[in-house]
C-alpha cells in the first residue's frame, strides 16, 4: 500500500461530516477532493496555479471547498476557526510545468501554525518524500521538532527502508 492509500485508509474512519480540514499541499487535488467527500468543510492551499487548477478541475462536485493560492505559512489569514485534521502531503508536483517544492523552513513554520488551529482531539498528517534535493533535510528538521517539543506520534507508516516516504499521524 502506498502512503496516500494508507492516509486515505486511516483517515476515513476519523472524519465525518461536522469536520473542517486543512489541505495544506493540494496539489492535483486527490487529497482535497478525498477531505471534501469526507468532511463538512475544506481549506486547501497551494503556491503553484497549475495545482490550483488541477485541483478546481478535479473537485468540481465540491460546493464545500475553500481553494486559496498561497503559501501554507499564511494559514492563520485565511482559517478563523478550530480545524479537525491538516493534511500535509510534501514534496513537489510530479510532472507539473513548473517546479515548486515544499521548503523546509516553511513547512515548519506551517506545522507550529496548524497545531495553534487544530481542535483538541484533532489530527496533523504529514507525508515526507526524502528522494527530492532537501527531502532529507525538510524531514529532519520537522522530526527534531517533534521529539522535542514531545509531540505525540500516534503512527509511522513507511513502504519499505530505503528512500521511500515516510507518514506520520501527530496528535
Ligand atoms: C506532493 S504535492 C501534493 C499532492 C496533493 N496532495 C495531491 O493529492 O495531489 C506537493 C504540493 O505542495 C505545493 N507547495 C509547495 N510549497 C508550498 C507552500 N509553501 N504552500 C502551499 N503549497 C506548497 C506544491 O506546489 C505541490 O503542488
Amino acid at each position: 500500500m502506498n502512503n496516500n492509500t494508507f492516509v486515505h485508509k486511516y483517515l476515513t474512519p476519523l472524519i465525518d461530516k461536522n469536520d473542517v480540514c486543512v489541505d495544506m499541499t493540494a496539489g492535483n487535488g486527490n487529497d482535497t477532493l478525498f477531505l471534501c467527500r469526507l468532511s463538512k468543510k475544506v481549506y486547501a492551499f497551494d503556491i503553484s496555479k497549475e495545482a490550483i487548477e488541477k485541483t478546481r478541475e478535479r473537485t468540481r462536485e465540491c460546493d464545500n471547498l475553500i481553494l486559496i493560492r498561497d503559501s501554507h505559512v499564511n494559514v492563520d489569514r485565511y482559517v478563523k476557526e478550530k480545524v479537525r485534521l491538516f493534511l500535509f502531503n510534501l514534496g513537489y508536483l510530479p510532472k507539473a510545468a513548473s517546479y515548486s517544492v515544499t521548503r523546509a523552513e516553511d513547512s515548519l513554520s506551517a506545522l507550529k501554525k496548524a497545531f495553534e488551529l487544530l481542535e483538541k482531539d484533532g489530527y496533523i498528517v504529514i507525508t515526507f518524500y526524502l528522494g527530492h534535493p532537501g527531502g532529507k533535510d525538510e524531514y529532519y528538521l520537522l522530526k527534531r521538532y517533534i521529539e522535542n517539543k514531545k509531540i505525540t506520534v500516534q503512527e509511522t507508516y513507511r513502504q519499505d527502508k530505503s528512500d521511500s516516504p515516510i507518514t506520520m499521524i501527530l496528535r
